[in-house]
């Protein structure tokens, strides 16, 4: 039993498992292409909401694949984004003239994107910097930002799963849903 109030039998699936899985294989391909076959990529993973999609996507990488893991913090309980940009864990290693892969579960705003992707730039002054996210809320866009990659661009909902989470639930399910409103 959970105190939320919101149940999961009104989940809708909005993309499945297996859409997912398959949008993986080529979204893998497409970002190799940008970097150079013998160099290492360094994979940063944005904890929490992209633990799901960060680990099925290097599975499909042909490069070896270093794997970072920070964490920021932007929205609490909330299903609104907020200004308020928190790196919670931001320890990493030397990453100056390295490959680098930003991974995010969702740009919404693009606060977070664009906090991502500076600190990359001025801190860390990355060989080569992509950004790749599995969502793309386009329409709820603030500032002018877009990945480089992304695997699907969805409506201005507030979505679950595979990763992201309402109230800290349903990051374990397979797939991608949404509340009815
Ligand atoms: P942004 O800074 O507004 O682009 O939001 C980025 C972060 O907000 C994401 O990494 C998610 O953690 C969270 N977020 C944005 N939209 C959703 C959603 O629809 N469901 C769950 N989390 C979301």
């Amino acid at each position: 039993m959970t105190d939320l109030d919101k149940d999961i039998k009104d989940l809708r699936v909005l993309i499945s498992e297996e859409e997912i899985q398959k949008k993986l294989k080529t979204l893998a391909s497409e970002i190799e292409k940008v970097f150079t076959v013998d160099e290492d990529i360094y994979v940063i993973c944005v904890l929490k909401g992209s633990v799901m999609f960060c680990a099925d996507l290097v599975k499909h990488f042909n490069h070896s694949v270093q794997m970072e893991f920070i964490r920021i913090s932007s929205y609490g309980n909330e299903q609104k984004s907020s200004n308020n940009l928190q790196a919670i864990d931001l320890t990493l290693p030397n990453l100056h003239e390295k490959n680098v892969l930003i991974v995010e579960d969702i740009i919404d705003t693009g606060l977070t994107a664009r906090f991502l992707t500076d600190l990359f730039k001025i801190k860390h002054h990355p060989k080569k910097l992509a950004f790749v996210t599995l969502l793309n809320k386009k329409c709820a866009r603030q500032i002018e930002i877009e990945p480089d990659f992304y695997g699907f661009e969805i409506d201005d909902k507030f979505v679950v799963g595979y990763g992201l989470d309402y109230k800290g639930y349903y990051r374990n399910l397979p797939y991608i849903g949404y509340f009815p409103s």
